[in-house]
């Protein structure tokens, strides 16, 4: 939530922010601003909107020449979005100029002794107040560095912080509490961002930041403190994708190229974790094969569509290792008093690993002595770094506001996870486990597949434009994929839509289905005879009913095909991995019925990509 830019460097300070923004603009898109320094002042312009009308703006009234800057763009927490609640605040005297990502929580307090003090307020921002507090102290001190470790000092809440001084040039200095910022290390310039993305065309060369420190970026050095003063440490890292991974290749939107880059992305996230002879092997894991013999119990939190990736989990899991497994969404676990032991093991599925509410839980969690487990793509995020143990899901840079191939690499890293634990624990031969890492080897052949067939499901989604609800039926590891199916389309399209268990159906969801409503039915593959068999007649009642049942079905399934006004196909695989191949078309549908409607698919309304406020 909101993309934060800092820059000091021989480059014209102006040009690397909005670049940076441009590439952050994913986080948050209700607004943007800017500010650099110019002979003592800032100079700064910030506008409701997308960035581009900041872009629009600056092409009329260009920003002076300038080596230092920064930069924001907005999802809205506190104050409308608004040209005057957008980012960079500014404190009471105009020296400082501050970008924020988070909610300070005891802004109240603090803006009521800054009006006692004499100052007001030009907009409804927490970041407002932060910038007052920053300048006061900057005042006092006369050092952007000490006066902003004395006003973190002062703020409570969750917050990322970037502020220039008017009349110091020479830094750009920042602070961090369970909010995401890196830094990008260049040569005579140097870079802030709320992740990699903002500066990967000048520098791979990142350090990661711990919690409660402030950095102090100059052109020629960097430097760490925590809110004290007292010398810390980042960790340097070299990010492993570039310039080319954040850039859409042709594509008209980065959710459809995402999705395209599934076969590649689920043979990545399986890469080096078996043998050639089907043994799973999790070098990278923190925790010794002695605890995870210990573990009596799974609970698997993350939110949206990393929840529904645990669902998936749950059924391959329980089934591989017969350890009961829970799953949970992160916002309500830690809210209900969870019964959690030191053979707990909570797996924190994250795309982004920053997402406030599956942090929460993680540090709940780990309070209890649980052993926590994240499953996560962006590597340096906070979520496995407080973790006990980590699988890297290495689907590359999501961009796309809707996640796509960061499921399904989440899927496969369950699938992994799942079988590691049968091997350990010896729940399952050998050849069992070696049967189902084979088919999984075979999941990018098979999901290519699916995407040589896009093209007929962009046309049902153009068919089905006009629609104003689709439901979506499944069974089994079916019907998380449902869920997903239904989630894509609210978010895309803004449509109603709804997953269910199609066993459910009868007991309520039933009385929805009327003439022509579309309702996709994932099949369960045949080999599951009775789940099979009900959906067939699940699906029969919901057609006598006036429904028109898109049916997602393996290749030589024709039982259903009197049933179906629309049939996709999908290969031959085992039941458990089939969420991999069923969701693809479920993605498709939801882009392309977006597109045609006219919305921006990277930038659904009102959404953000990473949710770092609670
Ligand atoms: C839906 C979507 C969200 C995220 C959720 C968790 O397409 O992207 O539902 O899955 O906000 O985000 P992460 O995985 O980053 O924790």
């Amino acid at each position: 939530m909101c993309g934060i830019v800092g820059y000091v460097g021989h480059q014209q300070a102006r040009d690397v922010v909005i670049e940076g923004l441009r590439r952050l603009e994913y986080r948050g898109y209700d607004s943007a601003g800017i500010a650099v320094i110019d002979s003592g002042t800032i100079a700064s312009d910030k506008r409701a909107g997308k960035l581009a009308n900041l872009e629009q703006a600056l092409a009329e009234h260009p920003l002076p020449p300038s080596s230092t800057g920064i930069g924001h763009t907005r999802w809205a927490t506190h104050g409308a979005p608004t040209d005057l609640n957008a980012h960079p605040h500014q404190g009471q005297k105009g020296r400082v100029a501050l970008v924020h990502n988070g909610i300070i929580e005891n802004f109240r307090p603090l803006r009521a002794e800054l009006e006692a003090a004499g100052h007001s307020m030009l907009s409804a921002t927490d970041t407002e107040i932060a910038a007052h507090v920053l300048e006061t102290e900057l005042l006092r001190t006369d050092d952007l560095t000490l006066a902003m470790q004395a006003a973190c000092r002062q703020l409570e809440g969750a917050f990322t912080l970037v502020a220039v001084d008017a009349e110091d040039p020479s830094r750009v200095v920042a602070a961090r509490r369970n909010s995401p910022l890196v830094v990008g290390l260049g040569e005579g310039e140097n870079f802030l961002g709320s992740d990699v993305a903002a500066f990967i065309e000048h520098t791979r060369e990142a350090l990661e930041l711990g919690q409660d420190q402030v950095v102090t970026i100059t052109a020629d050095g960097v430097e760490v403190t925590d809110f004290d003063g007292n010398a810390a440490e980042g960790k340097r890292y070299h990010v492993d994708w570039d310039l080319s991974a954040a850039k859409k290749d042709g594509f008209d939107w980065f959710m459809r190229k995402e999705i395209f880059e599934q076969p590649r992305a689920v043979g990545d996230a399986l890469l080096g974790r078996h043998s050639g002879d089907g043994q799973l092997q999790l070098d990278e894991l923190r925790l010794s094969e002695h605890d995870l013999r210990q573990v009596d119990k799974i609970v698997i939190i993350g939110c949206g569509t990393a929840n529904y990736a645990g669902l998936v989990a749950k059924y391959a899991i329980e089934h591989w290792t017969r350890i009961p497994c829970e799953v949970e969404l992160a916002h309500e676990f830690r809210y209900r008093d969870p019964i959690l032991t030191s053979n707990t093991l909570v797996v924190a599925i994250s795309q982004s690993g920053e997402t406030a509410d599956t942090l929460m839980a993680v540090r709940y969690a780990r309070l209890q002595k649980a052993k926590v487990l994240a499953i996560c793509n962006t590597n340096g995020s906070t979520i496995p770094r407080e973790s006990d143990a980590v699988i890297y899901t290495h689907a590359g840079p999501e961009i796309g506001v809707a996640s796509t191939k960061g499921f399904l690499t989440q899927l496969v890293a369950c699938y992994v996870l799942g079988l590691y634990l049968a091997q350990v624990r010896a729940t399952k031969f050998g050849d069992e486990i070696a049967a189902v890492v084979h088919e999984l080897e075979k999941m990018p052949a098979h999901v290519q597949q699916v995407l040589d067939g896009a093209e007929a499901v962009y046309a049902l989604a153009r068919k089905h434009a006009g629609t104003r609800s689709v439901l979506f039926l499944g069974r089994h590891a079916g019907f998380p994929v449902a869920l997903e199916g239904a989630l894509k389309l609210k978010e895309l399209a803004y449509i109603h839509a709804e997953g269910f268990a199609a066993g459910e159906l009868k007991h309520g969801p039933i009385a929805l289905i009327e003439e022509g409503l579309p309702v996709f039915c994932v099949m369960p593959p045949q080999g599951r005879d009775q789940l099979h068999d009900k959906m067939v007649s699940a699906i029969q009642e919901i057609r006598a009913r006036g429904a028109h049942t898109l049916v997602l079905v393996e290749e030589g399934d024709d039982d259903v095909d009197d049933y179906a006004d629309e049939i996709i196909r999908l290969p031959v695989v085992p039941t458990l991995l089939q969420p991999i191949l069923a969701t693809v078309p479920l993605q498709l549908f939801a882009c392309e019925l977006a597109t045609v409607m006219g919305h921006d698919v990277d930038q659904p309304r009102n959404l953000a990509k990473s949710v770092t406020v609670e």
